[in-house]
């Protein structure tokens, strides 16, 4: 099917392209409905269904016959270890921590909060979770404990599953004693934790509470699979809004097996037996979507890789990777490629390995510059495809859909609207831009199957985030247009949504973080613009009257808090004190004409600012860099 069928058809009868995509899910009770828009803006999809996901990646490929085939290949260049599951181990392994979860007291519709580094074991509970139709929460293991501590609070977890810790290049990152304070921060508490001890960092246990992964698993029963309702949650992921306090995306079993499957093979041109890789973190929904769900639904190979673009050992890393498993698509974010190239600039060390097996390199999360596209397709010398997604979708909203008919690539653009995706630029009174002209990048509702129905146990917010703005639309939160040919640009977040080195954040929690100093009586964190991360964040305070204190020490202390109270991965390496920070007249802080002036733009001064002398004042600190 070309690409201009696929789209026409699945905007103008989504239940006869959708009812055909579900005929790749295995269904324990086929679907009553394909779209149920009874309580519309809240659609819901393959109504009266029933499956179960974890059949879907594992049982029944084993059954099909690919048990003997790769189903996870775990690379570790940190702890210099690699090791294959085919899908019958995997398959075992899933049964059995089933078990253990079950022996717990979790089950379906129970939460299971996982904060674990990049080990084969953070598969495993992922999907004996699904296995239950228990649903995981998945907390990137970069942040802090208080930001774990929220979101337990939000999620109300049966039980945690953690490892003693992560492994950065430069550090063992011990996430034992950050779930020890998480928990005793956290109102709620779970009966139980699993915890993997890793010999990097062995910890002790808390007796009664805790487990041993290893010794658990020596001790249960295998579990079977439990059918769920297609619009059972599968998973709730936790993802930066515009305030400190995180958003619960909740994603269902039926919509997001369909769409998953039906986007490796249309988007990403992946078959069962393939070789798949998504170098990013299972605590991000590229991990949970292309590491985990995506490839297994489909019966092909994933990698999952702990280690870095540089530093493990070096900038081959990934050449290596592709070579020794024979890599057909790799999916990663384009800081990865900046990283790369700044270490290795003409990319001599591909030299040393066959990358023959790679078709297509894959980037999203943050926008591809020009640069780094041009770069990655010269050094590669295969198609470098931009797609844009975000973590309420799951899946990619615009691509070049190379399972379908792949289109032209435009440096800067990720191409086309993907099918079910109806999008939308519009202009402040919601009518849409003209070609050319920038407005927010909406999507006409429905949203298509493995998008967010809702917010965890939040509808009213999930209303006021993404649907109040234009009734009958889903705001993304990003802004762009689209041209002449129908290419989408995507220019970057219209609110203060973060995005460093791919990793999406909220300037508001980092803004809680210095706000919580005892001599701060205002701050604000923008985003600025960084040659290898995107975007940093730079903060800026304004001190109490009369504090008298050593400014030096004080911007240490700050940058500390953050880092202890958001995690290392927010990045926050600079704070000003300033005398003022600028306003509107309601008394709203100008973040975006600060980060406008920051990254040398010709910032026009609203006609609401409060006292334009405060935003004058401000200009040469905003305007130095490091
Ligand atoms: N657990 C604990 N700490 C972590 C972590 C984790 N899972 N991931 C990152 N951190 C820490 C890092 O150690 C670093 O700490 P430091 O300040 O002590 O050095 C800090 O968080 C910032 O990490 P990062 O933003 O990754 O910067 P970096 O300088 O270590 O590496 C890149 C830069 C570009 C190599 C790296 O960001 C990268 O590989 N990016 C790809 C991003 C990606 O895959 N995104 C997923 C979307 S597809
Ligand atoms: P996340 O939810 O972490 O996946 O982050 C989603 C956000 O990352 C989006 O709203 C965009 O701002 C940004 N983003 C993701 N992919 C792209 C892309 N291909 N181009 C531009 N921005 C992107």
């Amino acid at each position: 099917m070309s690409y201009a069928d696929a789209f026409a058809k699945s905007i103008a009868d989504p239940d006869g392209f959708w009812g055909q995509a579900a005929e790749a899910v295995t269904w324990d009770r086929a679907p009553a409905k394909v779209l149920d828009d009874g309580a519309a803006p809240f659609y819901r999809w393959f109504a009266g269904g029933e499956l179960n996901t974890c059949h879907n990646a594992l049982d029944r490929h084993v059954a099909g016959g690919r048990g003997d085939q790769a189903a996870l290949i775990y690379d570790s260049p940190v702890t210099g270890t690699a090791r294959t599951y085919t899908y019958a181990e995997l398959l075992e392994q899933v049964a059995r921590f089933a078990g253990v979860l079950r022996s717990l007291g979790a089950g379906k519709g129970d939460r299971v909060v996982i904060y674990m580094p990049m080990v084969p074991e953070a598969v495993v509970a992922m999907l004996a979770c699904a296995r239950l139709g228990a649903v995981h929460s998945v907390v990137f293991g970069g942040f802090a404990p208080r930001e774990l501590a929220v979101r337990i609070d939000d999620a109300r977890p049966a039980v945690v599953v953690s490892a003693t810790c992560g492994i950065e290049p430069s550090r063992i990152v011990e996430y034992k004693p950050m779930l020890d304070s998480a928990l005793e921060m956290a109102e709620h508490t779970p009966a139980h934790c699993v915890i993997l001890q890793r010999e990097q960092a062995p910890a002790t246990l808390v007796p009664g509470r805790d487990l041993d992964w290893h010794e658990a698993m020596a001790a249960a029963e295998p579990a079977e699979c439990v059918p769920v309702a297609a619009t059972d949650p599968l998973y709730i992921l936790y993802t930066s809004g515009t305030t400190g306090k995180p958003k619960g995306v909740v994603r269902d079993n039926g919509g997001h097996a369909v769409a998953l499957l039906w986007s490796m093979r249309n988007v990403y041109d992946i078959a069962p037996g393939e070789v798949f890789w998504a170098a990013s973190d299972v605590g991000w929904v590229v991990g949970h979507s292309y590491i985990v769900y995506g490839p297994l639904l489909l019966g092909a190979t994933s990698i999952l890789y702990e280690g870095k673009p540089v530093g493990t050992p070096d900038a081959g890393a990934f050449w290596r990777v592709i070579s020794d498993y024979g890599v057909n698509a790799l999916f990663t974010a384009p800081t990865a490629f900046r990283a790369i190239k700044k270490e290795d600039p003409e990319a001599s060390l591909l030299a040393e390995h066959d990358i023959s097996s790679l078709r297509t390199l894959f980037l999203a999360g943050e926008r591809l510059d020009p640069d780094t596209y041009h770069w990655a397709t010269d050094r590669l010398g295969v198609p470098v495809v931009d797609h844009w997604w975000q973590t309420e979708t799951g899946w990619a909203v615009a691509a070049n859909l190379r399972g379908l008919d792949p289109m032209p690539i435009k440096p800067g653009s990720p191409t086309v609207p993907v099918p079910g995706y109806d999008v939308r630029v519009l202009d402040i009174v919601g009518e849409r831009c003209a070609p050319g002209v920038d407005g927010a990048i909406c999507v006409r509702l429905p949203l298509p199957p493995g998008t967010l129905p809702t917010l965890w146990r939040d509808d009213e917010r999930y209303l006021a985030s993404y649907l109040s703005a234009y009734p009958g639309y889903y705001l993304t939160g990003d802004g762009g247009h689209v041209d002449e040919d129908g290419y989408l640009f995507v220019m970057g977040r219209t609110d203060d949504v973060i995005n460093v080195a791919g990793h999406r954040l909220s300037t508001g929690s980092m803004e809680a973080a210095l706000a919580g100093h005892p001599a701060v009586a205002e701050c604000a964190v923008i985003g600025v613009a960084d040659e290898l991360k995107g975007q940093v964040p730079r903060g800026l305070v304004v001190l109490k009257s009369g504090v008298e204190i050593d400014h030096g020490s004080l911007r240490d202390e700050l940058v500390r808090m953050v880092r202890d109270q958001v995690g290392a991965v927010a990045g926050l390496k600079r704070v000003d004190i300033v005398p003022g920070l600028p306003k509107t007249r309601s008394g709203k802080i100008l973040r975006k004409t600060m980060r406008g002036i920051a990254d040398g733009a010709d910032e026009p001064v609203p006609s609401t600012i409060e006292d334009a002398s405060v935003l004058d004042a401000l200009r040469p600190v905003l305007r130095t860099h490091r």
